[in-house]
């Protein structure tokens, strides 16, 4: 009897890859998405829900129905500046239904939750790479939101037998290895794909948010890493989970720092497109460098990362990329 896991914004970016990965380990993801960000041609590995993860009714007749082992929680909003603006949406869409999913967890007795955090919790960096004990205080509300759920966790933990994994995500990138799904945020914020979209002539150049950070090149140093590494990392926190181990966090980046430069550059190699760029101002909120100490991860969930390389990431965000937005 194969076991199911409950996905919330499985037809998103992260949430679709994970989905694959669970289905390649032997689980049924039932993706819960209300398609407001996620795409239904990204849920290919099991069925979709289209709903709120805020829906209580709803969310009590799915865990009654598929009867999950434990809930993948991606749904979410995502955008760093666009919190800054909107915070009570981020509050809201974060926080209060992360609080109803818990509750109706609860309600239905289901003990395990793999949630999506963000290297954003930690905010200006003291030390670099960061380790997940260097303390947190966010520069935005997205990254409050993120660093309240883990507070919620946390003290569910002690409180009751609800076991979670957090993984603080750094920057997420690269597409599937067999291009079935990708990167397609609207409007789209991350410098990979608006790059690889001045590659394929959706935009005239890329511009590059400050070129004087305190930084070998002056643009801002960022540990990109693989999506589809991400993937097996949490099929590892669900394991780790359903093996027994105790509420945690992990950072999950490849401990490299790449400049904007050095995307670009990359970039031009893979596509072979001469990508101009222009010089544009600071982007609020951004640390000059974000770079991931990930030895918990590797050392407590054996997750190794298969493809650290920003080429490779570059290489198959392009192939997905070129595939899905050629005219
Ligand atoms: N950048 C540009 N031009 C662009 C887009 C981005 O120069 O058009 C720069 C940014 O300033 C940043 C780097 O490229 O230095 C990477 O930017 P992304 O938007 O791709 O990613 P971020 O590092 O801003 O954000 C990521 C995640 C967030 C997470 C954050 C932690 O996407 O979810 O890291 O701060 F919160």
């Amino acid at each position: 009897m194969m076991q199911t896991v409950l996905v919330t914004g499985g037809a998103g970016y992260v949430g679709s890859h994970a989905c694959k990965g669970l289905a390649a380990a032997g689980f049924v993801p039932v993706t819960l998405d209300d398609l407001s960000a996620g795409h239904d041609w990204a849920v290919r590995w099991g069925p979709l829900v289209r709903g709120d993860v805020g829906d209580r009714t709803l969310l009590a007749g799915i865990l009654a129905e598929h009867r999950p082992v434990a809930v993948l929680h991606f749904a979410g909003s995502i955008a760093v500046g666009e919190s800054m603006t909107a915070p009570l949406r981020y509050y809201r869409n974060n926080v209060a239904n992360t609080l109803v999913l818990l509750e109706a967890m609860q309600g239905a007795g289901v003990n395990h939750v793999v949630f999506s955090s963000s290297a954003a919790v930690y905010g200006d960096p003291q030390t670099t790479p960061l380790t997940e004990d260097h303390p947190c205080q966010p520069v935005s509300p997205y990254g409050w939101t993120k660093l309240m759920v883990e507070r919620v966790l946390a003290d569910l933990a002690k409180a009751h037998d609800l076991r979670s994994v957090s993984l603080r995500y750094f920057n997420a990138s690269g597409a599937d290895l067999a291009a079935e799904i990708g990167e397609a945020h609207a409007p789209e914020t991350h410098l990979i794909p608006r790059v690889l979209d001045v590659a394929l002539s959706r935009a005239s150049a890329i511009e590059i948010y400050g070129g004087d950070h305190p930084t070998p090149d002056g643009t801002c140093l960022r540990d990109y890493v693989h999506v589809s590494d991400l993937a097996d990392a949490h099929v590892a926190a669900l394991r780790y989970l359903l093996d027994g181990g105790r509420t945690a966090v992990f950072n999950l980046g490849n401990a490299k720092a790449v400049s904007v430069r050095e995307v670009i550059e990359v970039a031009r190699r893979v596509t072979g497109h001469p990508v101009p760029v222009r010089s544009a101002p600071h982007r609020a909120g951004d640390p000059a460098v974000l770079v991931a100490d990930a030895r918990r991860a590797h050392e407590t969930l054996s997750w190794q990362p298969k493809y650290p390389s920003i080429e490779r990431i570059v290489e198959d965000a392009w192939r997905w990329h070129s595939t899905h937005f050629a005219s």
